[in-house]
C-alpha cells in the first residue's frame, strides 16, 4: 500500500465515521448553508443544500482529493495526456470544444471546419434536396445526437430527424414509412465503424433506398467515425467521411462529427453555441476552488451516498418534456464510465424519467422505500411552450414540492401515512434550455463523472466489459455449435433460431 493510499483510506474512514446530523438540523445549524451549498454557473444554478454536505463531510472529500490528486489528474485530463491507461491514450473530448491541449484542440478546430462546409453543402443543394436525415448508431453514437434534437430541436428544424440505435427491425420501419428515400440523408456514426447494429442497420437502410429507386444512395450518405478507412471500403465517398480522434470516448462524442445531424438540424450556430457552454463549465471545473465546484460538490455527495450510506442507486428526473432523454444519456455516461472495479465498491446505478410523469409512478419509492435513493432535479426556468404559463407554473411547483417533501417528510399517527423524510435531493435549475445551456449541463456531468471515477481508482474512458457479449453473439451468429454454451443458452437457441 502506498502512503498516497493509506491517506485515501483514512479519509474514507473520517467520512464514513462523520456525524450524520438530519437535513433539517444542518439547515439549523449553519444560517449560511444555502449560500456554501450552492454554485451559479453558465446559466445553471446548483443547489446542494438538500444533501448531506456539510463542513465536516467537505473538508474530508477535499482532503481526499487532495490525496488521490485530483487536481492534477484534472489538469492531465486537459493536457491530454494519457490518462485512459489501459488504452494507453488521452480522452480529447474538452479539446472538442476549445479547452486544453493546443494540438488536440487545433486538430478539433479542424474537423470542426470540415464538419460545417459539409453542412453548407448540404444546406445548399449539393446532395440534392434533402428534407429527412435518417441517423444510425448506438450508444454514444447515438444518444447524444438525439438528446441535442430533442431538447433544442422544436418544431421549426427544416429537417425531419430519425436517430435508429436498435437492430430491431421495428426501428427502421417507422423511418422507412416517414421518409421518402430520394429526399433522406443517411448518417452513419460509428467510432469503431465495425458495431454488428450499426453496420445491418446501414446495410438495410441502403437497400431501402435502391428498392424505391433511389440510383446511387452512398451519394446521400454520410459516415461519422473513428476509422475512415473502414468508411470508405463500406462504399462511402472521402468527401462525405467526417472523422474524429480516437481519443474521443462513445459516451463523450456528442462534441465531434457524431453531432453532425444535430448541427444540420439546429444550424451551425447552435452547435457553436454548444460547445461554448461546455468550455464555459469546462473553465469552471478547472479554475474553482473545490469547496465551489458545481461537478466536484456534486461528485462528493454522490460519494458520500454510494460510498458511507450504501446507496446502490441514484435518480435523475428531468422536469422539462425537451429534456427526457437526459436520465438515459446519463445512464450511459454514468454506469459505462464508472461500473467497473476500483479501490471501493463501484459507483451508484443512475435511473430516472420525467417528471411529472415520474411521481405518479415511482416517487412513492423515493419517499417511502426503505432503499435510499438520493434524487437530482432538473428544471429550467424559462417555459419552453407557448401554452398557457400555468403548464409551467405547474411543472416547477411540482419538482420544487417533491425536493421539499422528501426532506421534511410527514408526521402522522398512523405509521401507514408517517414517513420519516431526510430523504436527500440536488437541484439544478437552468435559466432557460438553449445550445450553451445544454452544453454546460452535459459537461458538467462529464466532469462529475470523471472526479468521482478519479476518487473511486476508476479508469472512466474504458469499457472492456460490454465486449465479451459481443463476442459471443458474433460467435453465435456465425456457428454456435462450434461454442462451448451453457445449457440454458444452447436450449434457446434450438427455440428460436
Ligand atoms: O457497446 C458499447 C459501445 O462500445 C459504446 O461505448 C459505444 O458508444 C457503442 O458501443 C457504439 O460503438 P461505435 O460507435 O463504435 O459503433
Amino acid at each position: 500500500m502506498t502512503d498516497r493510499d493509506s491517506h485515501a483510506d483514512t479519509h474514507w474512514t473520517a467520512i464514513e465515521q462523520a456525524a450524520r446530523p438530519a437535513l433539517a438540523e444542518l439547515f439549523d445549524a449553519a444560517p449560511d448553508r444555502l449560500e456554501k451549498l450552492t454554485v451559479e454557473e453558465a446559466g445553471l444554478y446548483f443547489d446542494f443544500s438538500k444533501t448531506h454536505l456539510d463542513d465536516v463531510l467537505v473538508d474530508a472529500f477535499v482532503a481526499l482529493a487532495e490525496s488521490r490528486d485530483l487536481a492534477g489528474r484534472r489538469d492531465a485530463l486537459f493536457a491530454g495526456e494519457i490518462v485512459n491507461v489501459s488504452e494507453g491514450r488521452a480522452a480529447d473530448h474538452p479539446a472538442q470544444r476549445g479547452s486544453g491541449n493546443p494540438d488536440a484542440v487545433a486538430l478539433a478546430r479542424g474537423l470542426h471546419a470540415r464538419m460545417r462546409s459539409l453542412v453548407d453543402a448540404i444546406e445548399s443543394g449539393a446532395l440534392g434536396d434533402i428534407r429527412h436525415i435518417l441517423h444510425i448508431g448506438i450508444g454514444g453514437s447515438a444518444l447524444g445526437p438525439k438528446l441535442l434534437i430533442e431538447a433544442l430541436g422544436g418544431s421549426d428544424s427544416a429537417y425531419d430527424v430519425a436517430v435508429v440505435s436498435n437492430v430491431d427491425g421495428e426501428a427502421l420501419a417507422g423511418p422507412f414509412e416517414l421518409f421518402d428515400p430520394a429526399h433522406t440523408l443517411i448518417a452513419i456514426a460509428s467510432k469503431s465503424f465495425t458495431t454488428g447494429e450499426t453496420m445491418l442497420n446501414a446495410e438495410s437502410a441502403l437497400q431501402w433506398m435502391r428498392e424505391d429507386g433511389v440510383a446511387d444512395p452512398f451519394g446521400q450518405c454520410v459516415a461519422l467515425t473513428a476509422n475512415p478507412d473502414a468508411a470508405l471500403d463500406f462504399g462511402i465517398d472521402e468527401t462525405r467521411i467526417l472523422p474524429f480522434p480516437e481519443s474521443i470516448g462513445g459516451r463523450y462524442s456528442l462534441w465531434s462529427s457524431i453531432g453532425f445531424p444535430a448541427a444540420l438540424a439546429l444550424g451551425w450556430e447552435a452547435f457553436e453555441r454548444l460547445l461554448e457552454g461546455a468550455a464555459a463549465m469546462d473553465r469552471h471545473f478547472r479554475l474553482a476552488d473545490w469547496r465551489g465546484n458545481a461537478p466536484v460538490l456534486a461528485a462528493f455527495a454522490d460519494l458520500y451516498y454510494s460510498q458511507a450510506r450504501r446507496a446502490e442507486s441514484r435518480a435523475v428526473f428531468a422536469y422539462d418534456e425537451r429534456l427526457r432523454l437526459l436520465p438515459d444519456y446519463l445512464q450511459q455516461l454514468v454506469t459505462e464510465s464508472n461500473g467497473k472495479p476500483g479501490d471501493r465498491p463501484t459507483s451508484a446505478i443512475l435511473w430516472g424519467g420525467v417528471g411529472t410523469d415520474a411521481q405518479h409512478s415511482v416517487f412513492q419509492l423515493l419517499h417511502q422505500g426503505t432503499h435510499l435513493v438520493p434524487v437530482e432535479f432538473i428544471a429550467v426556468a424559462e417555459a419552453g411552450d407557448a401554452l398557457d404559463p400555468a403548464h409551467h407554473e405547474a411543472l416547477l411547483v411540482n419538482c420544487f414540492a417533491q425536493g421539499a417533501a422528501l426532506m421534511a417528510g410527514r408526521a402522522n399517527d398512523d405509521p401507514a401515512r408517517a414517513f420519516a423524510g431526510d430523504r436527500p435531493s440536488t437541484t439544478i435549475l437552468l435559466e432557460q434550455l438553449d445550445p450553451a445551456t445544454l452544453g454546460a449541463l452535459i459537461a458538467f456531468y462529464e466532469h462529475r463523472t470523471f472526479a468521482e471515477a478519479m476518487l473511486l481508482g476508476i479508469n472512466p474512458f474504458d469499457q472492456f466489459g460490454v465486449e465479451l457479449g459481443k463476442e459471443i453473439a458474433r460467435g453465435i451468429a456465425e456457428d454456435a455449435e462450434t461454442l462451448d454454451l451453457d445449457p440454458s443458452t444452447a436450449a434457446l437457441i434450438e427455440r428460436a433460431l
